[in-house]
């Protein structure tokens, strides 16, 4: 009797959330738009650890790059690095590709419908899978990404909660009938109103059983420190004729598939630009070269072909002096 109650109640709460996504919920952007399983999986690929706000312009251009699956099989590794440009997290990049290989290899170019099969493509954890089933074959799977984290934490005031508990909860709340709508729903709310900062309490649905609204408090999280490392790189120019020098297959251990400008052995710690990465503080500068001293693999670009060019951001900001001086 008593689970049973528990579970009424807690289904309850999804419906609510479903409401309220209805009406509040963000219904401006655009892979809410001719849902297909294609399309939702792109985009959940591309927030996956990007805001909805930025990845809205880079969803549209890879849509019409790519409007279906159909078109977007013969997309080579490059195509994809190069509509993944200024994005970050290119590790995705790469295993949207490898995972478009897959699917043709394996799953006779269609984006699977289980769970089992789902993970097993780069890319996609329980998490992504659990979005791709329920938004876009309106599956009852749960997910768990930061924002649903944040509102179930909040919710049921978990202090240090641990995984498990939180995937549990996540699936006791789903409104299974509108799955759709309410997953979009719960991220919508921790995204817009239950936010990590000044938290929009008073515009919430759940506040009346909010159990930290009820306490006036928040419960205390763990935060994973990240110890980065401060990494020191010197990249070599090397120009001639309107040309410039660049190498794709770095051992940096970050940026693969990227094309860099050789990197110069050197032990200087010289910082002209500080560029952030997950795990990493890079100390950028550049020197100029001549020629006659290039030893690295690689390959001449026209200064016309830059812009194009998958490039990380240090990278492309500092081609971007040649190729404006060239235009
Ligand atoms: N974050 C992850 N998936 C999302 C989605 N489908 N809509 C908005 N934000 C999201």
């Amino acid at each position: 009797m008593n689970s049973m109650k528990k579970n009424c109640k807690e289904s309850s709460t999804g419906r609510q959330i479903t409401k309220w996504y209805k009406t509040k919920g963000r219904n401006n952007l655009p892979w809410r738009e001719n849902i297909t399983p294609y399309r939702v999986w792109i985009s959940e690929i591309m927030l996956q650890q990007t805001q909805a706000k930025t990845v809205v312009n880079y969803f549209e251009k890879f849509i019409s790059n790519y409007p279906t699956f159909e078109d977007f099989k013969s997309a080579s590794e490059e195509d994809v690095l190069s509509l993944w440009k200024g994005l970050g997290f290119y590790r995705r990049a790469r295993n949207l590709y490898r995972a478009k290989e897959m699917i043709l290899k394996k799953f006779n170019g269609k984006l699977p419908n289980s769970f089992e099969n789902l993970i097993t493509l780069p890319g996609i954890g329980k998490s992504t899978a659990g979005a791709i089933l329920s938004i876009a074959y309106k599956l009852p799977y749960p997910i768990l990404d930061a924002n649903v984290k944040r509102v179930l934490t909040r919710l049921f005031f978990k202090t240090n909660s641990n995984e498990k508990e939180l995937w549990d909860l996540s699936s006791q709340i789903l409104d299974k009938k509108n799955v759709d709508d309410f997953q979009q729903g719960i991220m919508d709310l921790g995204a817009t109103v239950c936010t990590p900062k000044n938290a929009l309490c008073g515009e919430c649905p759940l506040n009346k059983q909010c159990i930290s609204f009820s306490k006036g408090e928040l419960p205390t999280v763990n935060v994973k420190k990240i110890n980065k490392k401060n990494v020191y790189l010197e990249f070599e120019i090397y120009e001639k004729n309107q040309k410039i020098f660049l190498i794709k297959n770095n051992q940096l251990g970050f940026w693969d598939g990227l094309w860099i400008m050789p990197i110069a052995k050197t032990k200087q710690l010289k910082t002209e630009i500080i560029h952030k990465l997950s795990h990493r503080n890079l100390h950028i500068s550049f020197a100029n070269r001549s020629k006659d001293e290039l030893k690295s693999e690689g390959k001449w670009f026209d200064i016309a072909q830059l812009s194009k060019l998958p490039t990380p951001k240090p990278i492309s900001d500092k081609l971007s002096v040649y190729v404006q001086n060239f235009l």
